[in-house]
C-alpha cells in the first residue's frame, strides 16, 4: 500500500507524491488546518490537512482519534521558517495531504503509547498497544537481530540447527516441570523440556558432532525481574571437545552477537574459579564492574579477646571473617546511613555489622579495643586502609556471611555510585563444584547430573568438582555448562550418589544410559539465556521488557487469562478430576 516508511522520506524527497500507512498518534486542529503526527514502525511524520488544499482530507481528518489507522496520499514539502522540529527525524519536512483514508478507528485507548509511566499490569493487559511503543520495537528489533547473528555465527563453525521435541519427559534443571496429560495414554504426562539437555547429548551420540538450536525451555519455579516461566536458550553441544573448546566457541557467537547489536566486546573473557568467585565476592555470578573485594580477616580475629568473634574464629572450615574496605567511606556515609547498612544486612542472617573507620589518629570503632596494636596494625596492613576509610566486616557460618557480604557489597556500590553502567564486564567461573548439600543433608548436582566430576572417586561428595563453567556478564549469569559424562559406569555412579536407584535409574534416564553404552563421544556445550542477554544488551530492568507475550511475577499472561480452567469436556476426555483447590 506505501510508497515510503515515514522516517525514509526527508528534504530530498521535497516535491514528491507519497502514500504512507500508519496510525494516528496525535493530531491538533490549528485554526482550520489539521496536523497529524503518522506513526509507523520507522517513526513520524507530520501530516497537513488544510480546507484549501482538499476540503474531503480536510473533513476525513477531523474525524480523526488516536490510534485510528490512515492512509494519506499528499507531496511533501520543507517546513515554514521556524517550524522545524529537531527532535523528529522527519522534523524538517511534512506531507500536503490531498486523500485521507481512515482504514480502521480505534477506541479510546488505556493509555498513552510510549507513555511511560502507566503502571506494568494494564500495559500487560493491553500488550498488543504496549508494543506499539517505540522502546518495545526497539527491543524486539535488536533481539531478532541478535538470533540472526547467533545463527550465522554457529551456522559458520559448523553447528547444525535441529529441534528437539517439547512434549517430553522430564530433564532435571532443578526447578518443577510442567505437565501435559496425555489423553491417548490416560494417568499419564508429558513434561515441557526444563532444557533440551538430554536431546543435545543422544544428538551427540547419534554423531552430529555440533548441534545448536533457538530453544524454548520452561520451568514452573519462583520468578524474578530475570527469570520466565518460558525462556528462550541459545543452546550448543559438541562432540570431542575440552571445556576450552566449548568457550572459545561461546566467545565467538557472543562476540558475533553483541557486534550485530552495535558493540565490540574483548574475548577471551576472564576466569576465576567457583571458589575465588565466593570467597572474594560472596557470589558465583560477581559484578566485576567494581571492586569492593572481600579481605579474610579470620585469622587476625582469631587472636581478639572478643569472645564471639574469636569463637567463630575457631572453626575456618565452617565460618568466615570477611572484611569489606570502602576507600574513603568514612567521608562519605554518615552515622544513619551505616545504621541501615546494618538494618540491610540483618535481612539476610546477618547478626550485625561491625565497622572500624581510619581517622587523623588512627582507627576508631568499638570493635578495636578487642585487637592488640600489632594486630590492629596487621588489620590495617592486609586491608590497605587509608585515612579517611572505612572497613566492615561480617563474621558467622560460610554460607550466611559469604551471602550478605555479597548482597551488601553490590548494595555498597550501588550507594557509592561506582557501578559503570556502560561496561561489559564478562567472566567465566569455573571448577564448580559437582554436589551442593540440601538442607536436609541430601545431595543434589550442582549444575546437571550428566555434568562430568574431576574426582568422581573422593569420599567427601563436597569435595568433588566437575568440569562446569557459567559465562557471568555484569553479574548475572548469562549461561551455563559443562563437559558432560560420556561413560555409562561414571553416569551411573553419579546417579546412585545423588539417591537415584537402579530402577529409577532405568525408569528415568534409561534411554541416555541405552546410549552411553552404544559409543557415545566424549562431548560437552552450554546454553545462553537469550532474554537475559538481549535484556543486559538494552539495558531493559525486566526479562518482561525484552519477551513479546511475557508471564507476571505470578506467572499469569494478564492478556490472555491463561492459565485457566479447562472444559468438564477436556477434563473428561483426559481422564481427570480436580481434586480441592491447592491453596
Ligand atoms: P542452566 O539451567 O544454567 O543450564 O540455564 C542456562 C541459562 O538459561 C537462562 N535461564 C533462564 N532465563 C530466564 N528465565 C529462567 N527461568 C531461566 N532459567 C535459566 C540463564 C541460564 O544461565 N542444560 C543446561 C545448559 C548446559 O549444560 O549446556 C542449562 O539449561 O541465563
Amino acid at each position: 500500500m506505501r510508497t515510503h516508511y515515514n522516517t525514509d522520506l526527508s528534504l530530498k524527497n521535497v516535491g514528491e507524491e507519497v502514500t504512507l500507512c500508519g496510525w494516528a498518534n496525535s493530531y491538533r486542529d490549528h485554526g482550520g488546518v489539521i496536523f497529524i503526527d503518522l506513526r509507523d514502525r520507522s517513526g513520524l511524520i507530520q501530516l497537513v490537512c488544510d480546507p484549501k488544499d482538499s476540503t474531503k482530507a480536510h473533513e476525513v481528518a477531523s474525524l480523526v482519534r488516536n490510534e485510528f489507522v490512515l492512509i494519506a496520499k499528499g507531496k511533501i514539502r520543507p517546513r515554514g521558517e521556524g517550524l522545524v522540529n529537531p527532535k523528529l527525524k522527519t522534523g524538517e519536512i511534512e506531507v500536503v495531504v490531498h486523500t485521507l483514508i481512515i482504514e480502521n478507528e480505534s477506541a479510546v485507548v488505556p493509555f498513552g503509547i510510549n507513555d511511560e509511566s502507566v503502571n506494568e499490569e494494564l500495559r500487560l493487559k493491553y500488550r498488543f498497544l504496549d508494543l506499539r511503543s517505540n522502546k518495545l520495537y526497539d527491543n524486539f528489533a535488536l533481539r531478532s537481530k541478535a538470533c540472526i547473528a547467533a545463527r550465522n555465527s554457529l551456522a559458520n563453525m559448523g553447528f547444525l540447527e535441529v529441534e528437539t521435541p517439547i512434549l517430553t519427559k522430564a530433564t532435571p534443571e532443578g526447578a518443577r516441570d510442567y505437565l501435559v496429560p496425555s489423553r491417548v495414554h490416560q494417568g499419564e504426562f508429558y513434561a515441557l523440556p526444563q532444557s533440551p539437555q538430554l536431546f543435545k547429548q543422544l544428538l551427540m551420540c547419534a554423531g552430529f558432532d555440533r548441534y545448536f538450536q533457538i530453544a524454548k525451555c520452561f520451568r514452573d519455579e519462583d520468578l524474578r525481574a530475570d527469570r520466565q516461566p518460558e525462556f528462550t536458550q541459545i543452546d550448543v553441544e559438541m562432540s570431542f571437545c575440552e571445556q576450552k573448546d566449548v568457550m572459545k566457541v561461546a566467545e565467538t557467537f557472543l562476540k558475533d552477537i553483541f557486534k550485530a547489536c552495535g558493540k565490540e566486546i574483548q574475548t577471551p573473557f576472564r576466569q576465576m574459579t567457583y571458589k575465588e568467585a565466593m570467597e572474594n565476592y560472596g557470589s558465583d555470578k560477581p559484578d566485576l564492574r567494581f571492586d569492593l573485594k572481600f579481605v579474610d580477616v579470620i585469622d587476625i580475629f582469631a587472636r581478639s579477646n572478643n569472645e564471639i568473634f574469636a569463637n567463630i574464629a575457631k572453626d575456618t572450615r565452617k565460618n568466615r571473617i570477611k572484611a569489606i574496605r570502602v576507600p574513603k567511606g568514612d567521608t562519605i556515609f554518615s552515622k544513619r546511613q551505616m545504621q541501615r547498612f546494618e538494618e540491610f544486612v540483618r535481612k539476610f542472617g546477618a547478626a550485625g555489622l561491625a565497622f572500624i573507620q581510619v581517622k587523623e589518629d588512627g582507627l576508631k570503632g568499638p570493635l578495636c579495643k578487642f585487637f592488640s596494636e600489632e594486630d590492629l596494625k596487621e588489620l590495617s596492613q592486609r586491608c590497605s586502609l587509608e585515612l579517611g576509610d572505612v572497613v566492615f566486616f561480617g563474621a558467622g557460618v560460610k554460607k550466611t556471611v559469604l551471602d550478605y557480604m555479597g548482597r551488601f557489597r553490590i548494595f555498597l556500590a550501588q550507594e557509592l555510585q561506582i557501578i559503570d553502567e556502560e561496561a561489559l564486564e564478562f567472566l567465566w567461573v569455573v571448577d564448580f563444584p559437582m554436589f551442593e548439600r540440601n538442607d536436609d543433608g541430601s545431595f543434589s548436582a550442582m549444575h546437571h547430573p550428566f555434568t562430568m566430576p574431576k574426582n568422581i572417586d573422593e569420599s567427601d561428595l563436597e569435595e568433588i568438582s566437575s568440569i562446569a563453567y557459567d559465562v557471568v556478564l555484569n553479574g548475572i549469569e548469562l549461561g551455563g555448562g559443562s563437559i558432560r559424562i560420556h561413560k555409562d559406569e561414571i553416569q551411573q555412579k553419579v546417579f546412585r550418589l545423588l539417591n537415584i536407584d537402579e530402577v529409577a535409574q532405568r525408569e528415568k534416564f534409561g534411554f541416555l544410559l541405552d546410549a552411553l553404552s552404544f559409543g557415545a563421544p566424549p562431548h560437552g556445550g552450554i546454553a545462553i539465556g537469550l532474554d537475559r542477554l538481549i535484556m543486559l544488551v538494552t539495558k531493559s530492568s525486566s526479562i518482561r521488557d525484552v519477551i513479546a507475550f511475557p508471564k507476571t511475577q505470578r506467572a499469569q499472561c494478564l492478556m490472555t487469562q491463561a492459565p485457566s480452567a479447562p472444559s468438564s469436556e477436556a477434563m473428561r476426555e483426559l481422564g481427570l478430576k480436580l481434586r480441592e483447590k491447592v491453596k
